[in-house]
């Protein structure tokens, strides 16, 4: 980074992971509970003095009036039971085209519905066998997210703020997604189909890694040449477990399997240059660079936002898209 520029960034490392209320129940933002729409989990009410109180039986259809009452009553927090997570976060999942669109909802708010959702969902598709109704479930997130970063001022400030630091396979997922896009969006140059495609070879870029051997990937000491090699097939197993799903928009499968070249040709698995490398695998490989240095793993500690661009400044010149990675340094000086 030149030393004459001035950053005005996010300075702090991302947050812990946020931790259950008691092991039994979990605070549900009342914002994501649509009128006119059926909640099939009991919601409760933790009062003042930590006790929980049953405020709503499942099943019922959430009314105009209820929404209106539970924003006029000097309430607690709105909590649901732990067993009924994965329910709770599948209603929001689908709920999330008209979350992101609700004016009324605050910003932050609509951050943290989505990027719950998001793990949620994306964790439910990368750990089970691949399936069309996954794939439309991950390109429905990725029409979100685009939606969220191009509706809501703030909305990548906030994803930056709102992801975890510990890593995880579908926090890394969504992160990549985001900065992707949010990068994509400020460069204004991707239609919706493109943007689509960005962002569901983002959420899906490292699923190869699925057909390694777990030690390799959970490896702390450093590979071996072989372990290496291995590692680094991980695009084109991406591309085979994805190719047969003609439903994915075609801009899709070259996030996938160019997300680890370099703009030198020094990188992997094709070893290709420059604009030989697709602008969105281009945008990819720097999103996914920062969100790598910014978490925390098992073998190095997590970075802050300021380092983690100093460090791909001083280091990574020549390697990564400098058109891109200009504009991804632009939209963290906030
Ligand atoms: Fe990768």
């Amino acid at each position: 980074m030149k030393s004459n520029q001035t950053l005005h960034i996010v300075t702090g490392n991302k947050p812990p992971a946020s931790k259950q209320v008691n092991g039994e129940y979990l605070p549900a933002l009342a914002d994501g509970l649509r009128v006119d729409t059926i909640l099939d989990f009991d919601l409760y009410i933790r009062q003042h003095d930590n006790r929980y109180v049953l405020y709503r039986n499942k099943n019922l259809t959430f009314t105009r009036e209820n929404a209106e009452r539970l924003k006029a009553t000097e309430v607690g927090c709105v909590c649901i039971s732990a067993k009924d997570r994965e329910k709770y976060l599948s209603y929001i999942e689908n709920q999330l085209p008209q979350i992101v669109r609700d004016s009324s909802i605050p910003a932050k708010r609509k951050t943290t519905l989505l990027y719950k959702a998001a793990a949620n969902t994306i964790r439910q598709v990368i750990t089970k066998p691949l399936t069309s109704a996954g794939l439309e479930r991950a390109m429905s997130i990725a029409d979100n997210v685009t939606e969220h970063l191009a509706t809501n001022p703030g909305a990548f400030e906030d994803i930056l703020r709102t992801s975890p630091s510990e890593y995880s396979t579908e926090t890394h997922s969504i992160n990549v997604c985001a900065y992707s896009l949010a990068i994509a969006n400020s460069m204004g140059k991707f239609g919706h189909e493109e943007m689509r495609a960005l962002g569901t070879g983002a959420l899906l870029h490292d699923i190869g890694k699925y057909k390694i051997d777990e030690d390799i990937i959970n490896k702390r000491e450093p590979l071996s040449t072989h372990e290496w090699e291995e590692l680094k097939k991980h695009p084109e197993y991406g591309l085979k477990m994805l190719e047969r799903f003609e439903e994915l928009p075609p801009g899709t499968l070259p996030v996938v399997m160019l997300h680890h070249e370099k703009v030198n040709g020094s990188g992997y698995p094709a070893g290709l240059k420059g604009n030989d490398i697709p602008l969105a695998a281009r945008i990819a490989c720097i999103a996914d660079i920062f969100d790598a240095i910014t978490s925390d793993r098992a073998y190095k500690g997590a970075v802050s936002s300021y380092e983690a661009l100093i460090k791909m400044s001083d280091e990574m010149q020549g390697l990564i898209d400098s058109e891109v990675f200009a504009h991804f340094l632009r939209l963290l000086q906030f």
